[in-house]
């Protein structure tokens, strides 16, 4: 598929002019592209890898494209005792697109302050170089503080921004605002009591809860697919779909991050955010309109109806393991429990597979299954629903024998876009049926590859439109789907299984889905 043309647009009717209003309006409305402010970056977690890989090569590609406001700043803070010079120097070099002469400028003007985050010295250094830009630079008195840091410090930080009064703009200032990285809590009671601590010195329309999956374009254009289009809609329910899958797969293990990972494992790092707001997204009703409380509604209640499991299902619908050693990509990998800095008695999981329910008129008897796993054979993000086969066949079985399901993918990532796979003829005298696909690609129709979510949510977070970020009740709606797993998990003896890391999970997450008579998309 291709972009249509101008010229092949035919004359508007009443009813699209109506439409194209309607949606003039909606551009007009919070969620859409509004400019952002003059502001001051602070990023807590300077000189970590979060800041390194994917937040400075953010703001640089912001830069570089002409979408950071004059007066836009950075100050590190970070535990590392270096130089405003040293942290400009890190900055440049994590820079790895794009022309970046001007980012040149805006890394060396950057400031950087050491410290203890939970040291109210660190606090007070912050406040007088805020002071300093605040005179000096064209700021505004407009602040964002990133936390990247590690979710243990997120309680600290944000108690001495407020004791300091950094949680307030400053002279001239219209706004400062939090973002905050995942995982948002450890579990439901810390995720709420983490909410107490930041609703006692940010209000909530000052919190940007990131989930990086919602600055996907690709994670977007769920909804421009489901919402914009008038085929889609109509067969997304439980009388068209007979199930849907997601899944989360990557390659990659777990790098350095064993310290991370070792209390977080796949149910915490990927299961209750990235999978839950891809599910959320799926499922969700039509929001009336794109502003920021309509959607996240829709997800709060779409993330509601989500059946909440019982102990004894934990023990039949859901899955976990571990990856032991084997061969990705055509390299030797050692096993999870063999990485640098994991316990060699480990029982995190690095991979989990799930069957779940969603109450409503909408999916009642729809089953979703959901996996996501380390060091399985490829990247690969994907939702994909199943349709009912046809009511009835008029052709032989020999004959219908090459044709699977109507299937819809949605390929979040890579190779991004959407196939329809359905039933045709193959050339020749018989009725020889055979599975094709009509394939959108974002490549192949806008000549590019979608830029890196950081950039979008990070432009967002400057610009006040939090729609694509988390508010607090999809945060505690997401953890109450997760809490019975964590709790029937906290008993030693239920089952980690093993999976040879290049293949696609252990056998038990395909007896979950074979004894519904079904088969993963991919094997
Ligand atoms: C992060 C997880 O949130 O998402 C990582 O902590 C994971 O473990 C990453 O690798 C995956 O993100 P992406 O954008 O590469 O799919």
């Amino acid at each position: 598929m291709t972009e249509t043309s101008d010229e092949q647009v035919p004359e508007p009717s009443a009813a699209m002019q109506s439409a194209a209003m309607q949606s003039a309006a909606v551009a007009a409305t919070p969620g859409s592209s509004r400019l952002p402010q003059p502001a001051v970056l602070v990023i807590f977690g300077a000189t970590g890898d979060l800041t390194a890989r994917k937040l400075m090569p953010a703001v640089a590609a912001l830069e570089s494209k002409g979408e950071l406001p004059a007066g836009f700043e950075v100050v590190g803070v970070g535990r590392d005792q270096i130089s405003d010079d040293d942290f400009a120097e890190r900055m440049r070099s994590a820079a790895t697109s794009g022309d970046t002469s001007d980012w040149t400028e805006v890394a060396a003007r950057a400031r950087y302050v050491g410290g203890d985050y939970a040291d109210p010295e660190t606090f007070r250094r912050l406040y007088t170089v805020m002071a300093e830009i605040d005179e000096q630079r064209g700021s505004g008195g407009n602040r964002l503080y990133y936390l990247a840091t590690p979710p243990s410090t997120f309680a600290s930080v944000i108690s001495l921004l407020g004791e300091h009064g950094l949680n307030k703009p400053g002279p001239g200032g219209s706004f400062a605002r939090v973002v905050i990285e995942k995982p948002f809590g450890e579990d439901l009671e810390s995720a709420l009591e983490l909410d107490r601590q930041v609703h006692a010195v940010f209000d909530e329309d000052q919190v940007y809860r990131i989930d990086h999956y919602l600055g996907k374009e690709t994670v977007q254009n769920l909804l421009v697919l489901r919402f914009a289009n008038a085929v889609f809609e109509p067969i997304w329910n439980r009388r068209y779909v007979d199930s849907v899958q997601i899944t989360v797969a990557e390659s990659l293990g777990i790098g350095h991050r064993a310290e991370f990972y070792e209390g977080a494992g796949a149910l915490r790092d990927i299961v209750q955010n990235h999978l839950m707001q891809v599910l959320a997204l799926t499922v969700m009703e039509p929001p009336v309109s794109m502003d920021p409380q309509g959607i996240r509604d829709e997800k709060v209640k779409a993330l509601r109806a989500v059946d909440i499991l019982t102990p004894e299902e934990v023990a039949t619908d859901v899955v976990r393991a571990r990856y032991e050693r084997g061969v990705v990509e055509g390299e030797e990998v050692v096993g999870y429990r063999e990485e640098d800095g994991v316990d060699r008695r480990s029982q995190t999981e690095t991979f989990v597979a799930m069957r779940l329910w969603v109450d409503n008129w909408r999916w009642a008897g729809v089953p979703f299954y959901i996996r996501t796993g380390k060091r399985m054979p490829r990247r690969l993000t994907e939702v994909s629903l199943k349709f009912h086969n046809a009511p009835h066949l008029p052709f032989a079985p020999q004959q219908a024998s090459g044709m699977g399901p109507n299937t819809l993918v949605l390929r979040i990532e890579p190779d991004e876009g959407i196939s329809l796979c359905f039933g045709a003829k193959a050339p020749g005298e018989a009725f020889d049926l055979r599975t094709v696909a009509l394939d959108f690609s974002y490549q192949q129709t806008f000549g590019s590859t979608p830029p890196d979510a950081y950039q979008r949510l990070l432009r967002d977070a400057l610009a006040g439109d939090p729609t694509l970020f988390i508010r607090s009740d999809e945060v505690e709606q997401a953890w109450r789907i997760v809490a019975p797993i964590q709790e029937a998990w906290r008993n030693e003896d239920v089952k980690l299984g093993r999976y040879p890391a290049g293949t696609w999970g252990p056998k038990e997450a395909d007896q979950l889905i074979q004894r519904d008579g079904r088969a993963w998309r991919l094997p």
